[in-house]
This record gives structure tokens, sequence and C-alpha cells, in this order.
């Protein structure tokens, strides 16, 4: 005899697309509420009382908010960062996390290297200068940009995004490859078009020789506040530096400090300690900085395949099933 599978309580924190949206409240009670919207709080509370599962990303689910949960058995996070999450609370409490790892590794590679084009080919200051109407003669020196191809790229974090910024860097611009990650990547058995394009260096060797350093790292422990004045201090004169991974991994006054006393050229960054980017902070219009809003997986492609991604993985565990992507907990 077939039983009709329960519904559960599912409570969505972020807009999901309508097609995923219709997949849970297909098999699901579905409470949608934003809690960054004052509006939409109560109704994000009352939900939370009662909810199986939650879906969403870009807020903060700590101990207090999990302790307003005490039916929650899954958080499937519509990212693959999980800095949002407090990690030893869901362990603790044997609560689930998924997220989206995959999806977004060659959109998120995308924007960076298009920050590295970006910053060493001036293009957001040129082409703002042509909107202004500046052009009215050939350009001169002053206004020339740096080649990347052939540069050396030095990247810090070699996971699947640092891996796919490397192929861009070394098949595509000829760009020899340092890496610096935990340990070194059997780049033969695992990533065999970068073999001999790529190799594993140390900290304060890749910043001494790299000319365009990206950092891919996402928020630990381990990697709050890398680069810090040392850091950037120990950057080649005229080098560049490139954060698609997390604000909170760069001292941002260190930063400013190497832009503005230093001999770093140019800084692009699509995160930031605080997001969004404070009205105050000089990182917004600093003339050496071309600032983007946390975009690296935002195309209409790629969003849409972490809904589905994120959808499934909520389903599955509701469902009692093994979900696609599990992050692995911290022993709780
Ligand atoms: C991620 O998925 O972690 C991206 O940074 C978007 O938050």
């Amino acid at each position: 005899m077939s039983t009709t599978p329960t519904r559960q309580q599912v409570l969505v924190f972020r807009e999901l697309p309508p097609d995923q949206l219709a997949r849970l409240q297909a098999q699901h009670d579905v409470t949608v509420a934003n809690p960054r919207l004052l509006e939409q709080l109560p109704a994000f509370r009352a939900a939370l009382a009662t909810a199986d599962g939650l879906i969403g990303s870009s807020y903060k689910v700590d101990a207090a908010l999990l302790a307003c949960a005490p039916q929650l058995k899954v958080i499937s996070s519509v990212s693959v960062g999980v800095d949002n999450y407090d990690l030893q609370a869901l362990a603790a409490r044997g609560i689930m996390l998924c997220h989206t790892p995959g999806v977004l590794t060659e959109t998120t590679a995308d924007t960076v290297f298009s920050l590295i084009m970006a910053t060493s080919r001036r293009l957001v200051e040129l082409a703002n200068w042509v909107r202004e109407g500046h052009w009215t003669s050939n350009i001169g020196e002053d206004l020339f940009g740096w080649d990347v191809h052939g540069k050396t790229l030095g990247i810090l974090g070699f996971g699947r995004i640092g891996q796919a910024v490397a192929r861009r860097g070394a098949l595509g611009f000829g760009m020899p490859v340092l890496y610096h990650s935990r340990r070194p990547v059997d780049l033969a058995k695992d990533a065999p078009e970068l073999a001999g394009k790529a190799s594993h260096t140390p900290l304060d060797e890749l910043l001494q020789r790299a000319d365009i350093v990206v950092a891919m790292l996402p928020l630990s422990n381990e990697t709050r506040g890398l680069m810090g004045a040392r850091e950037f201090g120990l950057m080649k004169p005229g080098a560049i530096f490139v954060n698609g991974g997390r604000g909170a991994t760069v001292q941002e006054t260190a930063l400013l400090h190497a832009l503005n006393h230093g001999t770093l050229r140019a800084a692009g960054l699509d995160v930031f300690a605080t997001e969004p980017l404070p009205m105050d902070s000089p990182l917004r219009t600093h003339p050496k900085v071309t600032a983007l809003p946390h975009i690296g997986s935002a195309t209409f492609e790629t969003r849409h395949a972490m809904a589905v991604l994120a959808t499934s993985n909520l389903l599955q565990v509701l469902a009692g099933e093994t979900p696609q992507a599990v992050f692995e907990l911290p022993p709780g």
C-alpha cells in the first residue's frame, strides 16, 4: 500500500524563481518571508517556529536564530559559500546544511576574469571617460593599460573556482599560474589541463612573484583577514589585486593603505567585508578600485541552476533521501 508523503513546513527566506517555488509548493506547505524586509519579519519569525526546512541565502543564521526553529531538519543554501551559517550550532543540533557547489564555477571564474581585464586595461575608467565626452583626440600614454596575457597569475585558494580562473589564465592568456592552498592539487589526476602550467607556491613567494593576485578563499578562522599590511607589502610593485572569494579575507584598511601609499596598481573587488558596501566606504569611489556588487554567480542561467540544485537538495532531505550537495559539518 503506497502512502502519501507528509507535507512538511518550508520557509523560503530569499526569493526563488517561480518554477522552483512551484516544485516546493507541490509537495510541502511553503511560506515565503524575507527577514531583510521589516514588514516580512513577523511572518518570517512565525514560520521559523514550525519550519522543517529553510531555503535561501545571504542571511546570517546563528545559534539564536536556530533556537527559534525547534523542528528544523535542513537548511538549503542557494550559495556555495556557507560562512553565513553557524556550523557548530548546526552540527550540535544535527541540522543538515546543503549548498550549491559546481553549478556556479564557470560563471564566477568569468566574473573574476572580467575584473582582471577591467583593472589591467582600465575598462571602467576609460568607458566612463568616453561617456563623459573626453574623447576629443587620440589618447596618450597617461591612459594606457597593462597587458594581461603572459603575466604571472597568483591564485589564493585553489578549489573549483580557483582552478577555473587558472584555466582561463593559463590556457587562454598564456599566463604562468602560481597557486596557494593548504595542500597541493594532484594536477595530473584532477586537473590535467593545468599540469605543467600551475605550481603550488608558498604564500609569501606567490605574493612576491605574481603580477596579478586573485583571492578565491572561503571565509574561515584560518582565512579571515589573511591579506593584511604585511601581505600587501610583499606584492610586486605595480601588481593588481582581485578578490572574488569573501570580503573579510582581506583587511580593507590595509588594502586602502597599499593603494594610497604603497605600490599596488589597482584592485578589482566583487566582495567586501560588509555587504552591501557602506556608502561611506572609501573603496566605493577609490580611483584605483573597480568595485562590483557581489555578482560572481549573478547570471540568469547560473542563478537558476543554483535555485534548481538548492530546491532539489531540500526536497531530497525532506523525503529522507541523500541530497546531491551536502556540506560536511564539523563533528557536533
Ligand atoms: C556563493 O554562492 O557563495 C556566492 O558567493 C554568492 O553568495
